[in-house]
């Protein structure tokens, strides 16, 4: 049940504190701090049904479906269509958003963009830091080039302290940097404990409610863990998003893992720049900016990032392995993926690979999930291992299963739109179509029942080597027999 709080209040300047001080954090006058004890503004209903004695009043009501006026405007869009989209078109009054990444990866930066240009379109917001004070926000604003009117901004801790901030200025967005290290008064634990973290998220999840103020809480994550704190908030707020990226490379991916207002696995991409994160608006462009056409090792596949189709280059690399066990080292996709390919290499299509050291690495800090960059990664290696291109307007979709045989995706059509969208003219894809998935014009699908026929097609033997089924032994100049 929510509590009277507790505070001290200096009589000289009015400031408040947690606990009491013999002297003034901020006027430095002495013994002005004396004891406020404030009721709750309102009593907060927590459940409106469930408990056999809530009053009458309390009671909900079973609605019919088609009664319930749908609100689609209930939402704020912002004008940075990267984080909309990862949000469901925009953010929603009342909702709590965490938003987790490891330490440094850009989530103040972002968060503090976003701010501005919601406290630009929407209305005030206000900035709770915890880890930084109110002059490093400032200094950072200065060099992100903003200068709104209706962002504010405060250092503080204390959860208290901060709902009592959240009143008096009456955001319609507020931003807790970060949730580990806010406390509440009313557990004794420190701050970053995971009691202390359920309660401040639980207490933020009720003023949103209450208030219709949207929050936006900053999770650090480690990536060992994930368990140092926002994990267990996950089911308590109502979307989830994670800023992850190599901290090497420019890219960030906002993806959304749980949404209760919108589909999840979106994901939106940014740019570190020196003058903060710049929205990438066509990020298959960008990902494929740098590549080598006509180099062996390397195949373009197109995933899926929730909804959004998205270009990759996939490299790979086979050089002869100087251990006793040769290594298979996976860079943006899982190594057991790879395992798994190379096994399929080896037995189903005769690829020497005991004597080769593999590295899989996918461009651009971008982790690839799914098995459908299967085959994009069997023809990079093979096209290693051979020393032979991938033609440079070949793009390559498909999942291999244990016997070679390649695997329908989901989603066909609209990997084929973006290939094609690209200049891509050609496309090797599974054979097995899904029912209902339309060929677009522009480019011409290759379908391949078996990983073999895909090779063949993506990498030919050139004109006066000698036929047959040859095509699977290493290239012959790394001392093999
Ligand atoms: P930050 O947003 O503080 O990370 P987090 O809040 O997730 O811990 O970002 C820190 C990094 O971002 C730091 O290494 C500097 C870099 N950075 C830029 O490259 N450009 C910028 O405009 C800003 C503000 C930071
Ligand atoms: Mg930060």
């Amino acid at each position: 049940m929510a509590k009277a709080q507790t505070y001290y209040q200096c009589e000289n300047c009015g400031r408040k504190t947690p606990r009491y001080m013999g002297r003034c954090p901020a006027c430095g006058e002495w013994n002005t701090l004396k004891e406020v004890i404030e009721e709750p503004p309102e009593p907060v209903k927590k459940r409106s049904g469930g408990s056999s004695n809530a009053g009458p009043t309390l009671r909900s009501t079973p609605m019919r479906l088609k009664d319930i006026p749908a609100k689609d405007d209930a939402r704020w869009v912002v004008p940075v269509e990267e984080f909309s989209r990862v949000l469901g078109g925009g953010i929603v009054p009342g909702s709590v958003v965490l938003v987790g990444g490891d330490p440094g990866i850009g989530k103040t930066t972002l968060l503090t963009q976003i701010a501005a240009v919601v406290a630009e379109s929407v209305g005030k917001v206000l900035y709770v830091s915890g880890e930084e004070s109110v002059r490093q926000i400032k200094m950072r604003a200065e060099r992100l080039q903003i200068n709104s009117e209706n962002l504010y901004l405060v250092t503080e801790t204390n959860l208290e302290a901060i709902l009592d901030h959240a009143q008096t200025v009456q955001p319609q967005l507020m931003i807790v940097d970060s949730i580990q290290t806010t406390y509440s008064d009313d557990k004794p634990s420190s701050a970053g404990t995971v009691s202390q973290i359920r309660e401040c998220t639980a207490r933020l999840q009720i003023f949103a409610k209450s208030s219709g103020t949207a929050v936006f809480l900053v999770g650090h994550v480690t990536k060992e863990g994930m368990i140092a704190g926002p994990r267990v908030l996950e089911h308590i707020v109502d979307t989830v998003l994670y800023l992850e990226g190599d901290s090497f490379q420019a890219y960030r991916l906002l993806r959304s893992v749980k949404n209760r207002f919108g589909a999840t696995s979106e994901v939106g991409v940014f740019e570190m720049r020196d003058v903060g994160m710049a929205e990438v608006s066509n990020p298959s462009e960008a990902f494929l900016a740098e590549r080598l056409v006509n180099a062996p090792g390397s195949g373009i596949v197109v995933t899926m990032e929730g909804t959004r189709p998205l270009l990759v280059e996939v490299q790979a690399l086979a050089s002869a392995t100087a251990y006793p066990n040769p290594r298979r080292t996976a860079n943006g996709v899982d190594s057991n993926r790879l395992q798994l390919v190379t096994a399929v290499l080896s037995r189903r299509v005769g690829m020497r690979l005991f004597d080769q050291d593999v590295f899989v690495n996918v461009i651009g800090g971008l982790t690839i999930d799914e098995p459908a960059a299967d085959l994009a990664i069997a023809v990079a290696i093979a096209s290693s291992v051979w020393d032979r291109p991938v033609p440079a307007d070949l793009a390559i979709i498909g999942e291999i299963g244990l016997s070679g045989e390649l695997r329908a995706v989901s989603q066909l059509s609209a990997r084929l739109r973006e290939a094609s969208k690209l200049g891509f003219k050609r496309c090797l894809i599974p054979k097995t179509v899904r029912r209902g998935d339309p060929m677009p014009e522009g480019i011409k699908a290759i379908p391949c029942r078996r990983l073999m026929d895909a090779l063949q097609f993506a990498l030919p033997r050139e004109a006066g080597a000698k036929d047959g089924k040859g095509q699977v032994d290493t290239v012959p100049d790394d001392g093999g027999g």
